[in-house]
This record gives C-alpha cells, sequence and structure tokens, in this order.
C-alpha cells in the first residue's frame, strides 16, 4: 500500500525507481539493473494505467503477469515492488491532469492516441510522489514518451533524474515489446522490417545521401 511503501521508504536513501505495466521482459529488466547504479535501492512499480487507454483501445486484454513478474523482480533483485490496486491510486475520479503541450502530444504517436500522454504523464507524476525517486528510468523504445516526462520533470521542477535507456531487441531486430503478444504469425514475419528500414535509412544518411524518394 502507499502508506507502507513510504515507511519503507523513509530511512531507505535515494530511490531508483522503474514504473512499468507489468508483463515485464528483457527490457524493463534491462532498466532494473541500470536502476542498480542509480540509487541506495531500487524501487519498480506495477499498474495498468486505465487513463492512457483509450476508449477502444486494449485496456481489459492488456496482458497481465503478475506472479511471474514477481518473481523476475526478484532474479533482477529488485528492493521493493509497488503494485497498488487501482482504487488507492484512484481513490476517486481524477479531478486534475498533467497535460503536455500539443508541441509535444500532437504529433507522432500522440496524434493517433488522443489522451494517451496525459493519462501517462499524470499516472507517473502521482507515482513520483508516491516514491519520491532521486532517478527514474524509461526505455528510449517509446521516446516520446520519455521526452514528455522529461519535459515534464524540467519545467515542473521536480527533483528527479530521467534516464533514458537503450531499447533490448530480439535476435532478428524486433523491439521487446508486451504488446508483440498480438502479432499473428505473419505479422510477426513482418514487424523485424521496421527496424531494419530504420537501420538502413541511418546508413544512407551517413552516406551522405538527402533524398528517399
Ligand atoms: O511505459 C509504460 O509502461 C507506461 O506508460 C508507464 C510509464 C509505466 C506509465 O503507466
Amino acid at each position: 500500500s502507499i502508506s507502507s511503501l513510504k515507511s519503507v521508504l523513509s530511512a531507505s536513501g535515494r530511490v531508483a525507481f522503474v514504473p512499468t505495466m507489468g508483463n515485464l521482459h528483457d527490457g524493463h529488466l534491462s532498466l532494473m539493473r541500470t536502476a542498480r547504479a542509480h540509487g541506495d535501492v531500487v524501487v519498480s512499480s506495477i499498474f495498468v494505467n486505465r487513463l492512457q487507454f483509450g476508449p477502444n483501445e486494449d485496456f481489459d486484454r492488456y496482458p497481465r503477469t503478475f506472479q511471474d513478474d514477481c518473481a523476475k523482480l526478484e532474479s533482477a533483485n529488485v528492493d521493493h515492488l509497488f503494485a497498488p490496486a487501482e482504487t488507492e491510486l484512484y481513490p476517486q475520479p481524477q479531478n486534475f491532469f498533467i497535460q503536455p503541450s500539443p508541441k509535444y502530444d500532437a504529433i507522432l504517436e500522440g496524434a493517433c492516441r488522443p489522451g494517451h500522454f496525459t493519462g501517462v504523464a499524470t499516472v507517473v507524476a502521482k507515482l513520483f510522489n508516491i516514491v519520491r525517486p532521486g532517478a527514474a528510468l524509461f526505455g528510449k523504445k517509446d521516446y516520446q514518451q520519455l521526452m514528455i516526462l522529461r519535459n515534464m520533470v524540467l519545467e515542473l521542477n521536480m527533483p528527479i533524474r530521467v534516464l533514458g535507456c537503450g531499447t533490448i531487441r530480439e535476435p532478428d531486430g524486433l523491439a521487446l515489446s508486451s504488446r508483440n503478444a498480438y502479432l499473428d504469425a505473419e505479422q510477426r514475419a513482418e514487424a523485424p522490417r521496421l527496424y531494419a528500414v530504420l537501420c538502413e535509412i541511418v546508413q544512407r544518411i551517413g552516406a551522405g545521401e538527402t533524398c528517399f524518394e
């Protein structure tokens, strides 16, 4: 619970924090391992945050694997897990929100998912207020999320270092993601092309190419 987490953290030094929605994979675990170097204790949270899912999105079917996750957190030496019930984190309907400016929110993923980044920023601000970390770690896989949270912390004067960690990939280049479980065999075979094309573009830009028609 919030109060038992606060009391256990009150005497434990600098906290490095890895917020997640569970269904942990090696990408998350690499964040936990990196966190070790940035605090005296590593705290992770598991909370599938309804506020960041649109009405027709996958909140209900989002993979929930709590027992497996706990075993992985133990093997990654995470000191404390915060996994609040929805009624504890949102005891009343949320009336106050952290809303990123359209400069950050109206582009890329934000353009297709109205309200998503407001939901992310709001829950992360709540978690930061509860956990009070000195550092918080997020994957570069969700780069727009990382930029938004970095700017939230800067502009709201939160005394937290937001650290971005490299994307962990399958051997064929596909970024690890809980939502990869939604891909059928054909889509799974197609998906690594995304990274392959991005790498090719990087190479061609490096070689001086400027036109990609
Ligand atoms: O990246 C995620 O898993 C989520 O967006 C986060 C940061 C845990 C907020 O719910």
